[in-house]
């Protein structure tokens, strides 16, 4: 093992969350507010969402996961419908669309942004295809305009998979201002705003995210915090099988927070990214990450693609890194290759989803990653000796 200029005390994480004493103060607050799971500090999180988003309508719930499952229901998908979606993705993307009933049909992705690529969804519609649901892959918008045209020729409905692309630009508007019919965001901890978990549909259309509100919670006919604020008994009724997908005060008074932070951990990110591209293109086998010129990347994750033999190596590198105490983690998952999914007609039609799950290399990026820890993530890059 060659030798790097600065040692690192401790572990470097591939990911970290910010959380300072706002936060804490905030839950502290909440919790002793007596009001703690979905009520008014749920409501301020939403608003502050769609304004910063700049989107009609913010609905909160407890994950991306149930985002998802619950967009598909509001849209109506169930069974005997097909979805298409990336097999390069994380495995929540596909299984919501099997909580509903309905098939995903997995299509390729552009090798270089590992976005779905606009030629291959318009070749995997059928008459049973009911929606496209598109991931913003780690950050980097997918090819919206593209993918829109042809869910207008079609007539079908687009989704936002947008769980990691807080805070990214296509075409000089945040994610979010639904390009489809609606958006889907994570806050989870490795997302760069985070609730703990928790998540957030984003819409312009009203009547859907009426919908999506009393879905979220068992399909109430009226919300806890207007049965608590009417001056007259009220009594709910229940006309459809609903969810508890709520998520909770403290999450939300966190996620407010959380958002204050949104420029300033986006800034810090795009610096460390641009410092990796400077730092890394020198190196043969290294491919630094793509960006369109219509899409600005929030960096959620800094992801490079190994190239030539070096390739073939991935987990020597990895472990390399590892004993010099850096953490690092696999290119994104292929869902194809999960036991609930695995086929040979997957295997064989998504040869971009195989190339790009076995090459490339999640990097260490954090907001309170400094200089001196990204020098040295660099350097041991450039004396890996597999
Ligand atoms: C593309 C994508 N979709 C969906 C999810 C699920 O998000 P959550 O963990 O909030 O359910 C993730 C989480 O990593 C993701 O990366």
């Amino acid at each position: 093992m060659s030798k790097t200029s600065v040692q690192p005390p401790t572990m470097i994480p591939v990911a970290r969350p910010f959380i300072g004493e706002e936060e804490e103060h905030a839950v502290v607050d909440t919790l002793r507010s007596g009001w703690i799971t979905q009520g008014p500090r749920v409501a301020q999180f939403e608003s502050d969402f769609s304004s910063y988003i700049g989107c009609g309508h913010s609905v909160a719930v407890s994950s991306c996961t149930t985002a998802l499952h619950l967009a598909l229901v509001a849209l109506n998908i169930g069974p005997g419908d097909e979805v298409i979606c990336p097999s390069l993705s994380f495995i929540a993307t596909a299984n919501s669309i099997v909580y509903v009933g309905a098939t995903p049909v997995f299509c390729d992705i552009d090798p270089v942004t590992y976005n779905l690529d606009p030629a291959r969804v318009e070749e995997a519609i059928t008459p049973k295809t009911k929606a496209i649901l598109v991931a913003h892959q780690i950050g980097l918008p997918a090819e919206m305009n593209a993918i829109l045209k042809i869910s207008k020729r079609h007539e079908i409905v687009v989704i936002e998979d947008a769980a990691c692309a807080i805070g990214s630009e296509y075409e000089g508007s945040l994610i979010g201002r639904p390009l489809g019919t609606l958006a889907c965001f994570s806050f989870h901890p490795r997302k760069i705003l985070t609730t703990g978990e928790g998540g957030m549909i984003t819409t312009d259309d009203a009547g859907l995210a009426a919908r999506l509100r009393k879905l979220r919670q068992h399909a109430m006919s009226l919300s806890d915090v207007a049965r608590h604020s009417s001056k007259q008994v009220m009594t709910e009724t229940y006309d459809e099988v609903g969810y508890n997908f709520r998520m909770t005060d403290m999450q939300a008074a966190i996620g407010s927070v959380q958002l204050q932070r949104l420029p300033d951990f986006l800034e810090k990110r795009r610096y460390l990214a641009s410092r990796y591209d400077e730092g890394l293109h020198s190196i043969s086998w290294i491919d630094t990450p793509f960006v369109p010129d219509n899409c600005r990347h929030n960096y959620q994750s800094y992801m490079v693609r190994l190239k030539g033999v070096v390739a073939a190596k991935r987990d020597a590198v990895m472990q390399e890194l590892l004993e010099k105490k850096i953490s690092t983690r696999r290119a994104i998952m292929a869902i194809h290759r999960e036991r609930p999914y695995m086929s040979e007609h997957w295997d064989k039609v998504l040869p971009q989803t195989n190339f790009a799950t076995d090459t490339a290399l999640i990097l260490p990026l954090f907001h309170q990653m400094n200089e001196e820890e990204q020098d040295y993530v660099i350097e041991a890059l450039h004396s890996i000796s597999v």
